[in-house]
């Protein structure tokens, strides 16, 4: 029998997912040697993250930021239990994962204004924005590692495709010990 699978996220979270991941990828690997390039990618990354913004606070249930990021509390015990291989499935966001969010949204947010700044002429030259902008991005490229890592272990442990889940909006219904 084939499991019921619901709909979580909305076309816009998973295009803006896709897009997102690569304007990013594209941004980091054209920094050193293609300007224009870089400087498009780094654009489209902060317009997407300026309409993320905005569709958390009025797009549907699963990808309001009101929805899926919790307070430090709950979030510490959330990754407490992850410790002790006893988290909830959750349908949404994890408490883990909305941090995550948060923290990517931030750091891509510093990296694409030190970046904006750096070409300003108020700034040019100007070494510490150069070094913000390094450090921001790399800072970044580290918090992607540990989101991967993270969507790998919540795939495994819950048994659920996630990246898939992502791709087609849809997750398995909600059983009575999960978080809906
Ligand atoms: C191949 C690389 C990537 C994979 C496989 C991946 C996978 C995923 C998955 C499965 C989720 C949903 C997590 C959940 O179920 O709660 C997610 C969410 C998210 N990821 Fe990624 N991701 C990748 C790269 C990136 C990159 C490069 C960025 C940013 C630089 C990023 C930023 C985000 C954000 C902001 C969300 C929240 C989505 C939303 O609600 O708008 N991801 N990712
Ligand atoms: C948000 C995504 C972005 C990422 C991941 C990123 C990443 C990087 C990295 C890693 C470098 C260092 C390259 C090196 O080793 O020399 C760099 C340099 C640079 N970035 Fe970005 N960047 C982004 C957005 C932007 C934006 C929006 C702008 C401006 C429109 C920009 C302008 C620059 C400039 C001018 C440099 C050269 C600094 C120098 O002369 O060394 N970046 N970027």
């Amino acid at each position: 029998m084939k499991t019921p699978s619901i709909r979580v996220w909305d076309p816009v979270v998973r295009l803006f997912h896709w897009s997102l991941a690569v304007s990013f990828a594209v941004a980091w690997l054209t920094a050193e040697d293609w300007e224009d390039l870089h400087y498009a990618a780094g654009y489209a990354a902060a317009v997407l993250i300026g309409f993320r913004l905005v569709w958390g606070l009025v797009g549907p249930r699963y990808a309001r930021f009101s929805q899926f990021v919790r307070n430090p509390g709950d979030t510490a015990r959330y990754v407490g239990a992850i410790l002790r291989g006893r988290e909830p499935r959750y349908l949404g966001h994890n408490p883990a994962g909305g941090l995550m969010i948060l923290a990517l949204l931030s750091t891509l947010s510093a990296t694409a204004l030190t970046g904006w700044m750096y070409t300003q002429d108020a700034f040019w030259g100007a070494e510490w924005v150069e070094e913000l902008h390094e450090g921001a991005a790399t800072l970044t490229l580290g918090l992607v590692a540990l989101h991967i890592a993270g969507v790998i272990v919540a795939s495994l442990r819950h048994r659920e495709n996630l990246v898939r889940a992502m791709v087609t909006g849809r997750k398995r219904a909600p059983q009575a010990t999960d978080v809906a």
